[in-house]
C-alpha cells in the first residue's frame, strides 16, 4: 500500500553526470524535496525502477546502450511498472521524436536545457495526480471489499439464524419425545417456557441472549429423564428411597447428555440446578441461595407451579389459591424470596399462570 506521508521517489536516468546534478538539486531544494534514484543507463535504469517502484522516472532520450524509447517500452511491458508515470527529457524538439516517444509509452516530455521551475512544476503535478489515483484506486478497491464484508456478514447472519431455527427445533423434538414416554406432564415443557420466560421479564433480565438460554434450558430441564428406565419413570404407585435416588439422577443425566453441545451450554444451570432449593435442601449439589445459578432460581418456580395445577399419578391437581399459598409460603426455604415477590406481580397474568 502506498504510504502518502512518505517522500516520493524520482528515478533519474541519464548518463551526463552533470544533468543528474542539476536535476538533483532542483529536485531536492523544494519544499517537499523528493527522495531521488539515478541510473546511468538503460539497463540500471530498468533494474533499479524494478526494485524501487518510483513514482516518477524522469527518463533522458539519447543514452548509450539503450535508448530512451526502449527503456520506456520495456518499463510499459514489465507488470510492475506499466503504470508507472515517465517523464522524458530529450534535446530533440521535433514532431517526429515526441510521436515515436508518446508510441513507446511516455507521458510528457520536457526539452533540453529546461526551465528549472517548468520542470519542478512538471513533475509536481504527475506526482500528484499518480498519487491521488492510487489513493482513488485503493479507496475504491476498500470500498468494495466493505460492500462484499457488508454482504458476506448478512449471509453469515442469515445461515447463523437457520442454524438455531433448526437447533431449536431439534431440542423441542426431544421435549416432545420425553413427553410421549411421560404422559401425565403433556405441555408440561411449553408452560414452564411461558412461565420462566415471563417470571425472568418481570425480574428485569431483557438480554435476548440470556432470555433464550432459559428458554432452551426450560424447554430441557428434564430431557435426562429420557435415562430413567419405564420401571421408575412411569410407576403409578409411589416411589422407594432408591428408585428415588434414580429419578434424582436425571439432572445429572440431562447434564451429561447435553454438556457436549457448545450451543446449549449456557441452558444446561436450568438442566442440572431445577431442583436444587434456596435453603440448600435440594439436589443434585445441595446449593443454597445465591450459588443457585438465577435461572435455576427463576425456572423453579414455575416448574412446581405446573406440577401441582396438573395431575400426576399418586395426586389430584391442586386449585389455583391453594398453589399461590405454597409458593408464597416457600419463599426463603424453596424458593429465592426476592423471586417469590415478583411471582405475585406475574400471576396477575391468568393465562400464563393457569
Ligand atoms: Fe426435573
Ligand atoms: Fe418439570
Amino acid at each position: 500500500m502506498i504510504d502518502y506521508q512518505e517522500k516520493a521517489v524520482i528515478l533519474i536516468a541519464d548518463d551526463n553526470i552533470i544533468v543528474q546534478e542539476m536535476l538533483g538539486e532542483l529536485l531536492t531544494s523544494t519544499e517537499q524535496p523528493y527522495e531521488l534514484i539515478f541510473a546511468e543507463n538503460g539497463e540500471d535504469a530498468i533494474e533499479k525502477a524494478t526494485t524501487m517502484l518510483p513514482d516518477l522516472i524522469l527518463l533522458d532520450v539519447m543514452m548509450p546502450k539503450m535508448n530512451g524509447y526502449e527503456v520506456c517500452e520495456r518499463l510499459r511491458n514489465h507488470e510492475k511498472l506499466a503504470e508507472v508515470p515517465i517523464l522524458m527529457v530529450t534535446a530533440l524538439d521535433d514532431r517526429e521524436s515526441r510521436v515515436r516517444g508518446l508510441n513507446a509509452g511516455a507521458d510528457d516530455f520536457i526539452s533540453k536545457p529546461f526551465y528549472g521551475e517548468e520542470l519542478l512544476a512538471r513533475v509536481n503535478t504527475i506526482v500528484r495526480l499518480n498519487r491521488y489515483r492510487g489513493l482513488r484506486d485503493e479507496r475504491a478497491k476498500l470500498s468494495d471489499a466493505n460492500v462484499e464484508l457488508v454482504s458476506l456478514n448478512t449471509q453469515l447472519q442469515q445461515m447463523n439464524d437457520e442454524l438455531a431455527t433448526a437447533y431449536d427445533a431439534t431440542i423441542k423434538g426431544w421435549a416432545r419425545a420425553l413427553e410421549l414416554r411421560d404422559q401425565e406432564t403433556q405441555g408440561h415443557s411449553q408452560r414452564v417456557v411461558a412461565m420462566s420466560i415471563h417470571l425472568a421479564q418481570l425480574y428485569g433480565i431483557t438480554d435476548l441472549d440470556a432470555l433464550n438460554s432459559l428458554r432452551r434450558g426450560a424447554i430441557l430441564h428434564d430431557v435426562g429423564k429420557m435415562g430413567v428406565g419405564d420401571g421408575i419413570l412411569l410407576k403409578a404407585g409411589p416411589l422407594t428411597g432408591e428408585e428415588w435416588d434414580v429419578m434424582r439422577r436425571h439432572t445429572i443425566y440431562g447434564y451429561e447428555m447435553l454438556k457436549p453441545i457448545e450451543y446449549l451450554r449456557p441452558a444446561l444451570d436450568v438442566v442440572l440446578y431445577h431442583h436444587e432449593r434456596w435453603d440448600g435442601g435440594g439436589y443434585p449439589e445441595g446449593l443454597a441461595r445465591d450459588t443457585i445459578p438465577l435461572h435455576a432460581r427463576l425456572f423453579t418456580i414455575g416448574d412446581v407451579w405446573d406440577a401441582l395445577r396438573h395431575s400426576r399419578p399418586y395426586k389430584a391437581p391442586w386449585p389455583r389459591e391453594k398453589v399461590i399459598s405454597y409458593v408464597l409460603s416457600e419463599g426463603g426455604s424453596g424458593f429465592d424470596p426476592g423471586i417469590v415477590e415478583v411471582f405475585q406481580e406475574a400471576i396477575q397474568d391468568e393465562v400464563i399462570w393457569e
